[in-house]
């Protein structure tokens, strides 16, 4: 191996490592206690979520005059990737930072802010982990379906 060789293998190795070292901003090592699936769903209903979202086995609540509600942000059901508890954890507290996808902008958000009701002061952590164990409990995984192609023949 020539010596300048070496110092670029030297270089990459220096480069490639830059990414090893998680950035002190990054969420590896965040991890919150166990939460009871049981508590969760009360949790859910007592903090009203179902005034906003709808959830198989919680019926989405009534407005007070009993118009059909102007929210209506489904969670749990069938995806192609079960939510991770990080996206979950970050959906509750910190709800602006990624919009749920598959709604109009603006039915769901105001000026890029989510319209979700902000939790931060009133819920404790308890509440957060029991609510995303029984959020976590919704979410079932999708058969992956191979998408059927027709057979091209050009002649
Ligand atoms: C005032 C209405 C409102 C209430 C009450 C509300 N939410 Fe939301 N929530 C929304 C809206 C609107 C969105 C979609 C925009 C977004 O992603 O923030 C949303 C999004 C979410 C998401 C992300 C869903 C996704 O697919 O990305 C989670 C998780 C969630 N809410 C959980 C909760 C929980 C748990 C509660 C109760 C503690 C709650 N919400 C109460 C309006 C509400």
């Amino acid at each position: 191996m020539t010596k300048a060789m070496t110092y670029q293998l030297g270089l990459l190795a220096i480069v490639a490592c830059m990414g090893c070292a998680p950035s002190p901003k990054s969420g590896k090592g965040f991890t919150l206690p166990e939460g009871d699936l049981g508590r969760g769903e009360a949790t859910y209903v007592n903090l009203q979520c179902n005034a906003c979202h709808t959830i198989t086995g919680v019926e989405q609540l009534a407005t007070m005059d009993g118009a059909e509600p102007e929210i209506s942000v489904s969670l749990g059901g069938k995806v192609s990737r079960i939510k991770t508890y990080g996206e979950l954890v970050t959906g509750i507290i910190n709800p602006s930072h990624k919009l749920a996808s598959g709604y109009p902008k603006n039915e769901i958000a105001m000026e890029g802010e989510s319209r979700m009701r902000n939790y931060n002061d009133v819920m404790t952590v308890s509440q957060l982990t029991d609510l995303v164990a029984f959020l976590q409990s919704k979410y079932e995984l999708m058969e992956y379906e191979p998408t059927a192609y027709p057979v091209y023949s050009p002649y």
